[in-house]
């Protein structure tokens, strides 16, 4: 198996901190969300559109459950994956689940001027309940957190690392 899983809150720094652990743990980056678009030739925010929120997580389960067979990789989920109790097993059975957290106002921060996600243009109040509501959630599918406040890319991946060999 030997791959790493990355959950989080959007924001959180999973692409960023999982192209850099896959290259220094010599493992293969999977992104999710670019499997998604991949897979559908469209972009996320034009499939959030077209087929709604329900259509894009039944994709993201069928992305994340065709995953099963591979090796020696980092995976990166989309911020929503826990969503479906369904695909919480699937992340557990993949390897390693390591939640990167983030405060709220770290993430808005990081997330400016983002446009490029749907769930991120609601109203604050929108994104700070959906924070909450996901928090006890990914604490719970998790074998380890981070947190990612204040910390630079390579303190996140350094860190995981030690985790990982612990
Ligand atoms: C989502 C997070 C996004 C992407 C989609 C939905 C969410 O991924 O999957 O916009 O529900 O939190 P990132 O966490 O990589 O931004």
């Amino acid at each position: 198996m030997n791959n790493i899983v990355l959950i989080g809150f959007m924001g959180s720094g999973k692409s960023s901190v999982g192209k850099l652990l896959a290259e220094q743990t010599h493992r293969t980056y999977i992104d999710l969300d670019q499997k998604i678009e991949e897979d559908t030739g469209d972009t996320i925010p034009n499939i959030f559109k077209n087929e709604g929120e329900e259509g894009f997580r039944k994709r993201e389960t069928e992305v994340l459950r065709a995953l099963s067979s591979r090796e020696g990789t980092v995976i990166s989920t989309g911020g929503g994956i826990v969503e479906r109790k369904e695909n919480h097993d699937v992340l557990k059975e993949h390897g390693p689940v390591i939640y990167l957290h983030a405060s709220f106002e770290e993430i808005s921060a990081r997330l400016e001027d983002d446009e490029s996600r749907p769930l991120w243009s609601k109203p604050e109040v929108e994104r700070k309940n959906l924070l909450e509501k996901r928090l006890p959630v990914y604490k719970e599918c998790a074998d380890e957190l981070v947190n990612t406040d204040h910390k630079s890319i390579n303190d996140v991946v350094n860190e995981i690392e030690s985790l990982i060999k612990s």
